[in-house]
């Protein structure tokens, strides 16, 4: 009766899970998807402490330990989740999805000793067919089962160290480090990794208990270094994209997970984080006009500089009472906002600006470009936060359709998203990646601090083009000094 509960538990925290994740696609809904699908695996969570039972008819125990552990990990979570500051915040996401491959990887090297004490005590280290002849009874390792531990294992670990790895880069702990051969390298290592587990699954028909956990832990320890060495080589701007892939690992080592105890909650849940991961990592490729395969070895965004930094010649700067007087006496402005917006938190004077300009008769919109800033929706997130209506928010198809048709493009604190080197340098480490064409509008007005350059490391060729001012200053400073000026106007 119990374990029917349980299962009713899991079901709706699967329809949860899903009804979460189509609500977290659109501003609106994203923070009530959210706590609907926390709703859901709190209660398979629940469910699992208090309704299972084994098939003997056992009941879970080790209360003590379960809710310490849940105890200790909520207040570290809610800590952590509130001090976080939003430019921070993907280095956070990439810790916590660390924690879900290193759950993986505990599961499988717990499940392998268990499968290991299966093991007749006299197969420990001698060959099992001389036991067999002398006992006469096969013993066989469940193969599926194994295989499952395997995969979580290799795919739990990778995941789990990878990510440490991306969160230690994020936070500039570590630096971009490769060497000749990288790659081969690191294919040498997965094929090694692979053709252990092969004779680890084939040798579980015969198992010898030493043999196999000898494999098994070779297998761990080479997938940790597995997970450092892809990692470690990737670009700086390519973080997200590799972040998202290993958040896809880690949602199908969870699914191995769930496929070992036989658990639908945890099957669903790591079959979805999977396909999600899976699909941001395709479509944020293809808003860079990137391949997979080149971004996990272009080593993009590291230190690469564009030839044609010193050829840019002299850029022209604007006051900040010429900027209101051209904003203030146009039809029609773009904002196009980027991370130094995010680092400034300066979305709440944006919006003011934007409704000051509305009240003056300026039709305003934002164009927001996918990877603008440090992570997936960083842009719409930011703004959202400052309550701008989500309608003001153009996508980069649509916005570039209608930048020939604007009068000015206020750049606040973006660099890399907006260059046009993109489109233009062949030898652009950027070079293919889809911008915001900004310079088709009459006016570009760019606000930052400097002349310094984005992520990517490059300079920008816009910053120089006849048609484009500079306004330097931190974008919050700056937005307020605009705002006082046009209210004068
Ligand atoms: P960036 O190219 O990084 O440029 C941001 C600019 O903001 C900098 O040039 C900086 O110039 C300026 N800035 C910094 N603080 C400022 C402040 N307080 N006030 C005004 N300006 C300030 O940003 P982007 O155009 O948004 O492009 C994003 C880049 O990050 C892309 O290369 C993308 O691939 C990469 N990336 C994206 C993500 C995702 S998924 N969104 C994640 C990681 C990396 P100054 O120093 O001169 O002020």
């Amino acid at each position: 009766m119990q374990n029917s509960i349980l299962t009713i538990c899991y079901i709706i925290a699967s329809v949860t899970f899903i009804l979460g994740l189509k609500m977290l696609s659109h501003p609106a809904t994203a923070r009530r998807g959210n706590l609907i699908a926390a709703g859901g695996m709190l209660l398979a969570v629940l469910g699992t402490i208090f309704l299972y039972h084994d098939e003997a008819g056992n009941a879970l125990h080790n209360y003590g330990w379960i809710f310490g552990g849940i105890l200790i990990g909520a207040v570290v979570g809610v800590l952590a989740a509130k001090k976080v500051k939003m430019t921070a915040m993907p280095e956070m996401v990439s810790l916590f999805n660390g924690m879900g491959g290193a759950c993986a990887m505990l599961i499988s090297i717990v499940e392998f000793n268990h499968l290991m004490h299966a093991v007749p005590e006299k197969w420990t280290i001698y060959p099992p067919l001389s036991a067999l002849g002398k006992s006469g009874a096969p013993f066989h390792i469940p193969i599926g089962e194994l295989l499952i531990i395997v995969l979580g294992l290799i795919i739990g670990t990778i995941s789990f160290t990878g990510s440490i790895i991306a969160w230690g880069k994020l936070n500039g702990r570590i630096k971009d480090f490769s060497f000749r051969g990288q790659h081969i390298f690191n294919i040498l290592l997965l094929l090694i990794i692979v053709g252990l587990s092969v004779w680890l699954v084939c040798s579980s028909a015969e198992p010898v208990r030493f043999l196999l956990t000898v494999i098994f832990y070779s297998i761990l320890l080479l997938s940790v270094v597995y997970g450092i060495f892809f990692v470690l080589p990737i670009g700086g701007a390519d973080m997200p994209v590799v972040i998202s892939l290993l958040n896809s690992f880690t949602g199908v080592a969870a699914a191995c997970g769930g496929f070992l105890y036989n658990n639908k909650a945890m099957l669903t849940g790591g079959i979805l984080v999977g396909a999600a991961g899976t699909l941001l990592t395709i479509l944020m490729c293809k808003a860079m006009n990137r391949s997979l395969l080149n971004v996990l070895i272009g080593s993009f965004g590291g230190s690469a500089q564009s030839g044609t930094a010193a050829t840019q010649g002299a850029y022209k700067e604007i006051s900040i009472s010429d900027a209101a007087v051209v904003m203030n006496y146009a039809n029609k402005v773009f904002i196009v906002p980027g991370y130094g917006l995010a680092v400034a938190q300066a979305q709440h004077a944006c919006h003011e600006l934007e409704k000051i300009l509305t009240d003056k008769g300026v039709d305003v919109k934002y164009a927001i470009h996918p990877v603008a800033g440090r992570m997936p929706g960083h842009m719409n997130v930011l703004l959202a936060e400052a309550d701008v209506p989500y309608e003001q928010l153009l996508e980069m198809e649509q916005a570039n359709e209608e930048f020939s048709t604007t009068d000015v493009v206020l750049v606040l604190g973006a660099n890399d998203v907006v260059n046009p080197a993109a489109k233009t340098d062949p030898s652009s480490p950027i070079y293919g990646m889809p911008i915001l064409d900004v310079q088709l509008a009459k006016t570009v007005i760019v606000n930052k601090r400097s002349m310094k350059p984005g992520y990517a490391g490059i300079e920008n060729d816009l910053f120089f083009q006849p048609k484009t001012s500079m306004l330097f200053g931190d974008a919050k400073k700056v937005l307020q000094e605009l705002i006082a000026e046009i209210k004068m106007l």
